[in-house]
């Protein structure tokens, strides 16, 4: 009875229906694995040209998962690719979006106003089982879910650049989420074949509290001169095992967003050295060599 009775509960529970706000590296990422394993996925963009470029890289980085899934059969990696794209729709009109769907993710600029707006109005429109998540990098899942009414069907998926390619996920319980939101989540992050990890609602969850002063730590590094940003770079991934090095990845994740990172929590927490923004980042910002996207960062890349 008590196996009959878990099995319902998780069949009832189970996430079937995506949608995922924000087409950008992240947003396209998550829209991808999470069809990728069978979900239908709206993904929500502002306009149409934005989309049909989330579109062309969700195909990009498809076809090198079928490839390495598929390596001797082309016709099978053809199929993955081909059935992939037919689980995702795109949409431009968030509300409607929503009407449907058994979880949300948000992956839209870290600005809590805007957040605050876009979740307001999702509220309004979801139906009662939705589950909201934001994927912010740095906010306090708490303060974006404080203006719905379902702080218990609410928490944070947190993934990582390249999505389809980095096995993490962190799931951020607030103190309001439900014991079935957070199981629903656990869940969901297994089956679409991430290993999850809990944390709590604190600045930078886990990785990127340690992995953001980390990397201004190597900026300032080479802005003081005592090595160049390549031999930073080899001496972290030859001599710490580091797939990239510090100048490398902040170029791969963008200086854009390790920039507002850093400034929202010197705002918040404005004597703490690690959190002190880097000169040489916020010139790059300002410039827009926001690193590899823009082909440009502490490196050049050709696009
Ligand atoms: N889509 C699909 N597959 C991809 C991919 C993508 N976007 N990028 C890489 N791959 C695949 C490649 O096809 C390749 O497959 P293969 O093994 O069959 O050849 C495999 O991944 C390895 O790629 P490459 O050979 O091109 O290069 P690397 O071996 O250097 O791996 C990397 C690339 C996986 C990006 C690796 O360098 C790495 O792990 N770097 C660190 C990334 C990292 O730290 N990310 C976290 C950033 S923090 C973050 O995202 C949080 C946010 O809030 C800021």
């Amino acid at each position: 009875i008590i196996t009959r009775g878990l099995a319902t509960s998780a069949a009832r529970n189970a996430i079937k229906n995506v949608t995922v706000i924000g087409g950008g590296l992240m947003g396209s990422g998550i829209a991808q694995v999470a069809a990728q394993t069978g979900h239908n996925v709206t993904l929500v963009e502002v306009n149409a040209d934005i989309l049909k470029k989330a579109e062309g890289s969700i195909v990009n980085s498809v076809g090198r998962v079928a490839k390495k899934m598929y390596k001797d059969d082309a016709a099978a990696a053809k199929k993955f690719l081909e059935e992939t794209q037919s689980r995702i729709k795109g949409s431009t009109e968030p509300a409607k979006s929503v009407s449907d769907a058994d979880l949300v993710i948000e992956a839209i600029v870290e600005n809590m106003d805007i957040k605050h707006k876009l979740f307001k109005s999702l509220d309004e429109a979801a139906p009662a089982k939705t589950i909201f998540a934001s994927n912010t990098s740095s906010l306090s899942i708490g303060e974006i879910a404080s203006v719905t009414s379902r702080k218990d069907r609410f928490g944070g998926l947190h993934f990582f650049n390249p999505v389809a390619v980095m096995k993490l996920l962190e799931v951020v319980r607030i103190p309001e989420t439900s014991e079935d939101t957070y199981q629903a989540m656990m869940a969901w992050g297994k089956a679409i074949g991430k290993t999850c990890i809990t944390c709590k609602d604190t600045p930078g969850f886990v990785v990127n509290r340690l992995l953001v002063p980390y990397l201004a730590e190597a900026i300032r590094m080479m802005e003081r001169g005592d090595a160049s940003a390549r031999d930073i770079d080899i001496a972290m991934k030859l001599g710490a095992g580091y797939p990239m090095g510090p100048i490398e990845l902040s170029d791969y994740v963008g200086h854009d967003t390790s920039n507002s990172i850093v400034q929202g929590w010197h705002k918040k927490f404005p004597d703490n050295p690690l959190f002190k923004p880097c000169d040489s980042q916020q010139k790059l910002v300002a410039a827009g060599k926001l690193g590899v996207k823009t082909g440009e960062g502490y490196y050049k890349y050709n696009k």
